[in-house]
């Protein structure tokens, strides 16, 4: 089993990551870290709280990290994901507080607890906490497996600015250190998300679970897609951070390369920007896997399946 923390923001997309997360015996998820990205962070630790109690996994730790990003103000998604930052599903407030202490604190203290290499990062928000624990204890660095995260654009184009993905853009300074620090590192960006749309009948097919994952499932979605809906005018949206647990899990359904990727830290104009060598003009050394694709149809049906485990 590959150990994971899941670094997050929920979020629907974030809710359906964790959801699949802990519907896969594949994987060991230690515990839940939230950051401020869609929503302020006491926002983004009750979701995670209200999504581990729907998942039927209360016992999952839950704990809040920073407030803001390591050197610009916060900035938020409402927009997309509405003012609970899960909009379409009226969630019960959640049975437990998160646990007390930093996120920060508990990532550096756990990761140093266990061996060299056997720890894996999933940030599915603004990389602000685990820049945070890489500059706290550097020694961190050799315990981690990878990192898998959801972020960037750069074929697409970005979805905050025309040259930003809203993880990246948030806090891009975190962004460069997390990209910089030489560790294995898997960017799932919006140029893999919006080529896996989730098909037309995905939502249908939530709800005919029949079960409380479903129907909240579905109510997300509803609210999630309409807003791509509106502005993109497609037809479907993609579930950007589940697919980042779907390359943990089926990782030949997805290609990508190699290759060197730089975060613009300075320019007005393309703050945030995902710069990918693609073609390896720069010379500089790869730093990480950057994906493109996924086979989206295999993708949502195998999260269909293991959605319906969690009752
Ligand atoms: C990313 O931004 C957030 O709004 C989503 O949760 C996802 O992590 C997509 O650009
Ligand atoms: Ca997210």
């Amino acid at each position: 089993r590959e150990a994971i923390i899941i670094d997050t923001d929920p979020g629907q997309d974030d809710a359906f990551a964790i959801l699949l997360a802990l519907a896969s015996p594949e994987l060991e998820v230690l515990g839940l870290t939230t950051v401020a990205g869609n929503v302020p962070v006491a926002v983004t630790a009750a979701n995670a709280r209200r999504v581990v109690e729907l998942a039927g996994r209360p016992e999952i730790p839950v704990r809040a990290g920073c407030e803001r990003p390591l050197l610009r103000p916060a900035r938020f998604a409402e927009e997309v994901h509405g003012k609970t930052g899960l909009d379409g599903w009226d969630f019960p407030a959640p049975a437990r507080p998160p646990e007390p202490g930093h996120a920060v604190d508990w990532m550096v203290e756990t990761l140093l607890a266990r061996p060299d290499g056997a720890t894996t990062l999933l940030p599915v928000g603004p990389l602000t906490n685990v820049a945070m624990a890489l500059r706290r204890s550097p020694a961190i660095a050799r315990k981690i497996r990878r990192i898998v995260l959801m972020g960037g654009g750069f074929f697409q184009g970005g979805n905050m600015s025309p040259a930003a993905e809203f993880n990246i853009l948030v806090d891009p300074d975190a962004a460069a250190i997390v990209f910089g620090a030489g560790i294995d590192l898997v960017a799932v960006p919006i140029d893999c998300t919006y080529a896996a749309p989730t098909p037309d009948s995905w939502i249908a097919d939530l709800e005919a679970l029949g079960t409380q994952v479903g129907a909240a499932g579905a109510g997300m979605m509803r609210f999630f897609q309409r807003f791509g809906n509106e502005k993109y005018g497609t037809a479907t949206r993609p579930l950007h951070d589940a697919l980042a647990v779907g390359y943990l899990l089926w990782p030949e359904l997805f290609t990508g390369r190699r290759c060197n990727v730089e975060i613009e830290t300075a320019s007005l104009l393309t703050l945030g920007m995902t710069v990918v060598d693609w073609w390896g003009i720069s010379g500089r050394p790869a730093n990480g896997l950057w994906l493109t694709g996924c086979d989206a149809a295999v993708f949502y049906g195998r999260m269909l399946k293991r959605l319906a485990r969690l009752g």
